[in-house]
């Protein structure tokens, strides 16, 4: 098919008020908004102002309304547990709005926030739905982050109500959840009143008296009752949830996202971004605690009518590198969305793809890609293998859709491998250089957006204006800045190369090595310390710590690099992957003080690099420079 990408990006250009205006005619909404966009007078501006909405009545009661509840909504797929379990649209009705009521009970309303600290089981999916349902604002803290990650999360965000499990099953070993909030609740300096917490089978947890309800119970209570819940009317422009992402230091950013733009944004991509057709089934793994979850396990399907998969097991290991291929198979999936290290780590079991032919993926479409730059030989890998258009597309946390990327539903445009593609309807992306002034295209630059950013882009950080004014806004007036480094091609494809600023990406999840400096640098033996990302063949890049021992301190290397690497773990999660401390003598420096870890960085990726002119100790570099030969030489 033809691609009409051109046709339709120009159509946004020349109105893009017309355009959204159109697009969210597929919402059906309260009541109508006054204007499609109100430019602020700072200059972000408000989609859809004066309209009223509800996402949970778009997502699920308004498919049942139009006589689709016996279709399927979510199918839970558990290799973890050995369990599956479809809900139609009536039943996920059944028990977002059962669950909402005991949320209700507990004085949860519009406005309120409720933290969701879940695995991957359809009770998470649910609770993000009756938060949204009661006009209520959530924020799903990933399983995978320690308690002190939470704690901040429950002082930041002050939720009257935590929905939890008593744990997640990681292959090989069960995730306690319960002491994890337990002590994240106590760390913290806010108290939620109540946790609703899920018992699982695989491991029961007590309840704290007085605090925590059991979910089926008060589920059940609700149902008893008789009493379900109707859809709460919330301004458009109302928040509907607060997804906390790395920031450049330990506190993360909460990032906002409205309710009506995020409709008319997500929506919009099902059907032009995705090619996906309501009735169909979605599958999006990832987890959602990440915005990926958010948008594509939950909103964007169930938006658009569609069926999603929530699947809670890996790429790999439950039980081999065939799963995705049996998920595809038995749940009929159309279109499956990833990262690359998921593929990565299939490919890496199953080199040839052997197993693929073992599974019927026949209504399997299409590939999508995001989350980590998605390096050719995947793609080409997965193109060979599978047989089918393999899609990158390029996005943030902030916006919560793709900024570029090749539109199936509008015919694909030629396929560049390295290149997330075109930019979508929306945004407009630019290349410039430090000093604000567009590059030629083919230069490496800093990626901006022109504002004003399009629906679903974040309106605020929650509880912090000005940074988000500060983080965003201020390098390069009148656009957005994405943090990202990258070009644009004569062809006006986008390609990412890497970040500005101290966040790597490990395995597609994005983490800041200033908090982890920040972790080990409270150690009382380390001086001084540098956390660099170092490309890993698996995950994309994994997190590599060097530091300065204190003066007389005596715990040896192997000690003390264990004592990091636990306090990592237990300060920020698993997730971080940190595995490696290394103590060097002195930090590179600039004269002024500045640590040169982009120069660390090159060398430890083998990159070439040159003596910055303003280094303090040339000897410094070339201390590290031998370290890391030495140990690539022992491999
Ligand atoms: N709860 C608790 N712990 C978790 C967790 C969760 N929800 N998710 C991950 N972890 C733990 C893992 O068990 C692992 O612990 P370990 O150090 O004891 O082994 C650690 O966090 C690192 O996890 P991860 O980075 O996921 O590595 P992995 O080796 O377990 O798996 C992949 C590697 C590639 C298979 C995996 O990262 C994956 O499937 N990625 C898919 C991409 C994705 O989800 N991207 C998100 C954005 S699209
Ligand atoms: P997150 O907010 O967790 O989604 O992470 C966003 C960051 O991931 C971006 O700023 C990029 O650095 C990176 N990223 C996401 N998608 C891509 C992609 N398709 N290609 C390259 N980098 C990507």
């Amino acid at each position: 098919m033809a691609t009409r990408y051109h046709e339709v990006y120009g159509a946004w250009q020349l109105d893009p008020e017309a355009f959204w205006a159109e697009a969210a005619r597929e919402i059906e909404w309260f009541s109508p908004w006054e204007k499609v966009f109100t430019p602020a007078a700072e200059g972000f501006g408000r989609w859809f102002d004066g309209a009223t909405c509800n996402t949970c009545y778009n997502c699920v009661d308004r498919h049942v309304e139009a006589g689709h509840g016996n279709r399927a909504a979510l199918i839970y797929d558990s290799p973890v547990t050995g369990n599956q379990k479809t809900y139609s649209f009536a039943e996920m009705q059944n028990e977002v709005s059962m669950l909402a009521a005991a949320m209700r009970n507990r004085g949860v309303e519009k406005g309120d926030r409720v933290i969701i600290y879940m695995p991957m089981v359809p009770e998470a999916i649910f609770a993000m739905l009756a938060s949204a349902r009661l006009g209520a604002i959530h924020s799903v803290v990933f399983g995978g982050f320690a308690a002190n990650e939470l704690a901040t999360r429950i002082d930041d965000a002050a939720p009257k109500v935590i929905v939890s499990a008593s744990c997640g099953i990681e292959p090989g070993r069960i995730v306690e959840y319960k002491p994890l909030l337990d002590e994240a609740i106590n760390t913290a300096e806010f108290k939620p009143q109540t946790c609703i917490i899920l018992q699982r089978e695989a491991h029961r947890c007590s309840l704290t008296e007085g605090r925590d309800a059991d979910y089926a119970e008060v589920v059940a209570t609700a149902r008893a009752e008789g009493n379900g819940t109707e859809c709460v009317a919330v301004a458009a422009t109302d928040p509907l949830y607060i997804l906390y992402t790395s920031g450049t230091t330990g506190q993360p950013k909460g990032v906002v996202r409205d309710n009506g733009g995020h409709m008319v944004a997500l929506k919009w991509t099902m059907e032009h971004h995705y090619g996906i057709a309501p009735g169909e089934v979605f599958w999006a793994a990832s987890d959602v605690g990440w915005v990926v979850g958010h948008s594509y396990i939950c909103y964007g399907p169930l938006l658009h009518g569609c069926a999603t998969v929530l699947y809670e097991g890996k790429p790999v290991g439950t039980p081999d590198a065939g799963a995705f291929w049996r998920v595809i198979q038995d749940h009929k999936v159309a279109a499956l969305f990833t990262a690359p290290t998921a593929f990565r780590a299939v490919k890496k079991e199953d080199p040839s793809g052997a197993l693929i032919a073992d599974y019927d993926l026949s209504h399997f479409r299409t590939l999508f890609l995001a989350g980590e730059r998605a390096d050719p030989d995947t793609i080409r890998w997965a193109q060979e293998r599978l047989n089918r258009p393999v899609i990158d597309h390029w996005w943030q946390t902030e916006t919560g859709w793709a900024m570029a990327g090749n539109p199936v539903g509008l015919g694909t445009v030629p396929v560049k491998l390295g290149s997330p593609a075109v930019p979508m309807p929306g945004y407009n992306i630019k290349v410039l250089d430090d000093d604000a002034r567009p590059v030629p295209p083919g230069t490496l630059g800093n990626i901006v957006v022109k504002l004003p950013l399009p629906p679903s882009c974040f309106p605020t950080l929650w509880n912090a204006e000005a940074r988000y004014r500060s983080a965003y806004f201020e390098e390069f007036p009148g656009y957005y800045a994405t943090s990202d480094a990258g070009i644009i091609d004569e062809d006006g494809y986008v390609f990412i190369m890497s970040r500005t600023d101290d966040i790597i990406n490990v395995a597609g999840h994005r983490l800041s090595t200033g908090a982890m400096e920040e972790v080990i640098a409270a150690h009382e033996s380390i001086a001084e310390c540098a956390v660099i990302g170092v490309a890993d063949p698996l995950k994309g890049q994994i997190p590599v710590g060097f530091y300065v021992q204190n003066d007389g301190t005596n715990l040896g290397d192997a000690a003390l690099e264990k004592e990091l690497v636990a306090l990592v773990r237990q300060q920020i999660g698993p997730v971080a992957a940190f595995k490696t401390a290394i103590k060097v003598q002195r930090l590179p420096k600039t004269r002024s003080g500045k640590i040169l870890r982009g120069t660390m960085q090159k060398i430890a990726n083998s990159e070439d690099w040159k003596m910055p002119a303003a280094i303090e100790d040339p000897a410094a570099l070339d201390e590290i420079s031998k370290i890391l030969k030495a140990r690539q030489d022992s491999r």
